[in-house]
């Protein structure tokens, strides 16, 4: 048995198993709609790098931040203006004790997958050029964000310095 397992793990790095497997989620066909913009603009977010991880105190959630390859090279090597097509991505996730430990808190149901995309010539907002999408999840099912986009730009208005974005690369080492 062990030499059959040995065998496996040869062959699989023979065969490129050593890189990660992607994911290829269909994504729900919906847009928002103030803006147009559709779930699948982030097609493969799944996929991305993961630039920081936030915790909001007063909604109990736990968010990843993740960035297009254009928006992840741009925050590391510190670009003051992020470029045409970075796009960064937002999971949020209400938490829950660990069954097994429970003072530690782990990822329970994803509530919202929200992004923002840069784009000049369908966005300026006071010179922003970012577009803004959330869709919420409740149960298994997604829908757009029904308020619209107004209120992601008056609050990210607070991030104008940094390129609208709160977000920096967090530190892994
Ligand atoms: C009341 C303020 C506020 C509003 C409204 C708001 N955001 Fe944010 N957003 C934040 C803060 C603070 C962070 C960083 C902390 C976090 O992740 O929660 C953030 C982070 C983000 C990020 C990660 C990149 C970054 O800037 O750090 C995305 C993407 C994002 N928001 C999208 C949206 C979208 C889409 C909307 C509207 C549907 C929206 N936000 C509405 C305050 C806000």
């Amino acid at each position: 048995m062990k030499y059959i397992f040995m065998l496996i793990v040869a062959l699989g790095s023979l065969f490129g198993a050593d890189t990660y497997e992607k994911y290829d989620t269909k994504l729900p066909d919906m847009v928002m709609p103030d803006n147009n913009l559709s779930f699948a603009e982030i097609q493969d977010y799944q996929n991305y790098k993961i630039v920081a991880t936030h915790f909001r105190n007063d909604k109990n959630e736990l968010r990843y931040i993740l960035a297009n390859p254009i928006g992840y090279n741009a925050l590391k090597n510190k670009l003051k203006v992020m470029p045409e097509g970075s796009k960064f991505v937002k999971i949020g996730w209400s938490v829950k004790e660990m069954t097994l430990f429970p003072s530690a808190l782990e990822a329970d149901k994803i509530q919202r997958v929200e992004y923002m995309v840069k784009d000049s010539k369908k966005f300026n907002h006071d010179g922003d050029n970012w577009g803004y999408a959330r869709f919420v999840k409740s149960g298994e099912k997604y829908t757009p964000w029904m308020h619209g986009t107004q209120s992601c730009i008056s609050c990210h208005i607070a991030a104008k310095d940094t390129d609208y974005l709160f977000t920096d690369l967090q530190s892994t080492f």
